[in-house]
């Protein structure tokens, strides 16, 4: 008779691949899936009821700037809460390594934390520092353009010169021989925006051969957005790389109701190269505070400030009309800042959320006073509010979304399904009330309906909160076998 650790007995198995759940039992030993059946004969240390619970492979938040917080605070609570087992971090450009910081950290790399957070002048220093800290939930790592420019150019207003650029793309090939994923780019941020196609076209060249994706925070998502992902596409052809594109969307109100248009450039440059995209499930973004994007007819939240620290958790438009300034003049006064921004139409996130090329990414970010809800609700809030109550899509292709597609888009090997011999990451969940309780206006809150989570085996997280195992790891990337 088999022997194991742990034996979930009659689960309803979502097993990643998008077919639909089957009652099984899933035996797991030494942090592996070492047995899966009906009736499952099995000599087991502890046996789980399932009760016909969903039990599917452990969440991979493709988007996360939690770069620090894994480090700071491993047990990470607002992604383990959700299910997550993985998290992708170093998107949009920036990343905690490597970077050698003179300063502050420069808008956008303070989303990731203050100064002293910044410790991992190598990549290599990252990784043991991961090893040290032990998170709950395993890590895989992109590196970011803009946090190679910090490093390795005097300012950030312009386009990288040649022997920048050899620099820059000596130290990515390095991180990419330790194990990161690929490189990240935030061209729309003024810290990138000068780097011109050529230089990120020099550098994603590091990507050749390497196994290695694209992912893009692209140059633009207003008007423009047809020619930033043309861009994005240039730069995958050039390294045979796959692009993914970053929390894909139509911001601003003039570019409502163009999700249409965008899919279908998607779709059609999907025929002759691999792409992906990453979506949360909210109508309204959040970065630092942007001059850029305040526009009376948006609703924009204030989500911290290192001036007015007060003004946290208020609206511009409140704190404007306090200060007796125009929105813009207090943005300007509240800086440097972060925001929320009601910009994004409810139908075209919804579109984009459905299609077959998109995986979920929380976006989260871990170090706001009083962050986005997405930060602690985006997975539930996927499979309670878009998948069940709304019947966006299937829990099967849901599931699949957030499993199986990014991790073999990602290269993260034997994750991401409940197959034999795979790591035993697992989220047993109740589909009929699983739901995100986190809201703008209370952003703090654990999700409901994720009964049992295990990351590499070990019991991390109930219903009734973390177990205080973290059993989490770094992830190196292996070969991608791309699901379009
Ligand atoms: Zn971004
Ligand atoms: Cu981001």
């Amino acid at each position: 008779m088999l022997n194991c650790d742990t034996l979930i007995r009659d689960a309803m198995v979502l097993d990643g691949s998008g077919n639909d759940a089957r009652i099984l039992d899933v035996a797991v030993r030494e942090g592996r899936i070492v047995g899966i059946g009906a009736s499952l004969r099995c000599n087991a240390a502890e046996v789980i009821e399932a009760d016909s619970l969903c039990l599917a492979p452990g969440f991979i938040d493709v988007h996360t700037h939690d770069d620090t917080s894994v480090i700071e605070t491993p047990t990470m609570l607002p992604k383990i809460s959700q299910g997550v087992t993985t998290v992708i971090v170093g998107n949009c450009g920036i990343s905690a390594s490597p970077v050698r910081l003179k300063a502050d950290p420069p808008d956008p790399m303070n989303l990731l934390g203050k100064r002293e957070y910044f410790r991992y002048p190598t990549f290599a220093h990252y990784v043991s520092a991961l090893a040290e800290a032990r998170p709950s939930v395993n890590v895989a790592a992109l590196i970011g353009h803009t946090a190679l420019r910090n490093s390795h150019m005097d300012r950030l207003d312009r386009t990288a010169k040649d022997e920048e650029i050899q620099s820059m793309r000596r130290e990515l090939a390095e991180a990419l021989s330790a194990g990161a994923l690929g490189l990240s780019s935030g061209l729309a941020y003024s810290s990138a925006i000068a780097a011109s196609t050529g230089e990120v076209l020099a550098l994603a060249d590091a990507l050749n051969g390497a196994n290695a994706v694209y992912v893009t925070h692209m140059r633009t998502e207003t008007d423009a957005i047809l020619d930033a992902m043309d861009e994005a596409f240039r730069i995958g052809r050039s390294s045979q790389s796959p692009v993914i594109i970053s929390h894909l969307k139509c911001a601003g109100i003039a570019n409502w109701g163009r999700s249409g248009e965008v899919l279908h450039a998607l779709e059609e440059a999907r025929t002759t190269q691999l792409i992906g995209c990453d979506c949360y499930p909210y109508a309204a973004g959040s970065s630092t505070l942007d001059l850029k994007q305040v526009d009376p007819r948006v609703k924009i939240e204030i989500t911290w400030s290192i001036a007015y620290p007060e003004a946290a958790g208020r609206t511009l438009a409140e704190v404007a009309a306090g200060w007796n300034l125009s929105q813009l003049e207090a943005a300007k006064r509240l800086q440097p800042a972060g925001a929320i921004y009601h910009s994004i139409d409810e139908h075209d996130m919804r579109r984009i959320l459905a299609h077959p090329a998109t995986m979920i990414g929380s976006d989260g970010l871990p170090w706001d006073q009083h962050p986005h809800p997405r930060l602690w609700g985006a997975f539930p809030r996927v499979l309670g509010r878009y998948c069940r109550d709304e019947k966006l899509f299937s829990l099967p292709h849901a599931i699949h979304k957030m499993t199986a597609m990014p991790a073999r888009r990602f290269g993260l090997a034997e994750r991401g399904a409940i197959t034999e011999n795979y790591w035993a990451d697992l989220v047993l969940f109740d589909a009929n009330t699983i739901q995100d309780t986190a809201t703008f206006a209370d952003p703090i809150r654990s999700a409901q309906g994720i009964e049992r989570v295990w990351v590499n085996g070990a019991l991390s997280y109930t219903a009734q909160g973390l177990t205080g195992n973290r059993a989490g790891r770094f992830l190196r990337r292996s070969a991608t076998v791309w699901l379009q």
